[in-house]
């Protein structure tokens, strides 16, 4: 398995994603502010991923802490929060997962444990969310994988697989579990400009794993899908509002108006984490603008002339009327997501 992130003795440990796919090379996060900066600089991306990679930063933090009480140590811990949830706006499962650490400290913290206890039920807790994340990855990749032909071409956007999650992919995960059932499926991977998370990730994990992979352009989605050679679309998200709306890595929103317009489904497979009913439409899901540097340069090389302007939002909200079904763990949901995702709420 890809080893996306792992813990060790001395910090977290991340596969560079910046790096791939021509070099395998791995950095060493020993502090909370180092791990901030991983996500930061996208050496660790995706939502589900950045989500355990900062509940990690949290135990780590408290781990090195030089605190000697509960009380010494909780305002450092306040700060060690605010600093990860600082790292990137748009993927809820950021804040879901720092979330999760804050109520355990709570709960802890009130029921008079001390900070030795405190320091290893945090790490407990990230472990945990490491195993609940591939777990959710494969339901969800079966609950999918009902939904696709037998023999198919399948077109996704960015990269929704094991590296943006703590293994097998949500999007990657739905696609993996029909060629394990024996689908014939055909992948098709946008590149993904600027950052090419198609071109170098997508196309690397899947070949890995010797799932028929062809990389396009973004510009070449609606030629293909008008040629037949694509049956589904399947994607990820990294915040889906309470009405369905689904934010994704910018480019999504286009590839599903093209998805419509040729009678093709529109699939988004997240886990439950990057559910937020707080959010009531996509038009109040904040959008992360990124250095215009990632447009202006490739490769250290300079594509555009100097001055020019520059506009580098790295995600868009497809609206839920595109999203053809929208597949977690939990089961998929269908049209209105209003209420389909109020009922699932319930399930767990
Ligand atoms: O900017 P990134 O690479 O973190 O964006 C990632 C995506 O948009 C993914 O599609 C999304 O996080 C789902 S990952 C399972």
């Amino acid at each position: 398995m890809i080893p996306t992130l792992t813990w060790t003795p001395e910090g977290v440990r991340f596969i560079d994603q910046t790096r791939l796919p021509l070099e395998e090379s791995y950095v060493l996060a020993t502090t909370y502010e180092q791990v901030a900066d991983v996500i930061v600089t996208m050496v660790v991306r995706g939502a589900p991923a950045i989500g355990v990679s900062a509940a990690y930063g949290v135990a780590l933090g408290a781990k090195n802490s030089q605190a000697s009480t509960v009380a010494e140590f909780a305002p450092e811990f306040e700060r060690i929060c605010a600093r990860l949830a600082a790292t990137r706006p748009t993927a809820v499962n950021l804040f879901w997962a720092i979330d999760r650490m804050k109520s355990l400290f709570a709960k802890l913290a009130g029921a008079g444990a001390s900070l030795a206890q405190i320091q290893e039920k945090l790490l407990a807790e990230a472990h945990a969310m490491y195993d609940e994340d591939i777990a959710a990855c494969k339901t969800m990749g079966a609950h999918g994988a009902a939904l696709l032909p037998d023999e198919c071409g399948v077109l996704t956007h960015c990269n929704a697989g094991a590296l943006a999650t703590c293994g097998y992919g949500t999007a990657l995960g739905v696609i993996r579990a029909a060629v394990e059932h024996g689908k014939k499926i055909h992948v098709y991977a946008d590149e993904t400009r600027p950052f090419l998370q198609g071109a170098r990730l997508t196309a690397w994990e899947l070949m890995a794993d010797h799932i028929l992979t062809t990389v396009i352009c973004d510009n070449m989605a609606a030629s293909l899908m008008r040629q037949g050679k694509i049956q589904a679309v399947v994607v990820g998200a990294d915040r889906i509002a309470a009405n369905g709306d689904a934010a994704n890595k910018i480019g999504t929103y286009n590839v599903a108006i093209l998805a419509r317009e040729h009678s093709i489904p529109f699939y988004v497979a997240a886990p439950w984490s990057t559910i937020d009913l707080a959010t009531a439409t996509g038009d109040a899901i904040p959008i992360e603008e990124r250095p215009a540097k990632e447009v202006t340069h490739h490769a250290g090389k300079q594509l555009t002339p100097n001055g020019v302007g520059i506009c580098n939002p790295a995600f868009d909200v497809t609206p839920a009327k595109y999203i053809t079904a929208i597949i977690t763990e939990r089961g998929v949901m269908r049209a209105p997501y209003f209420e389909s995702l109020k009922e699932m709420e319930l399930v767990s």
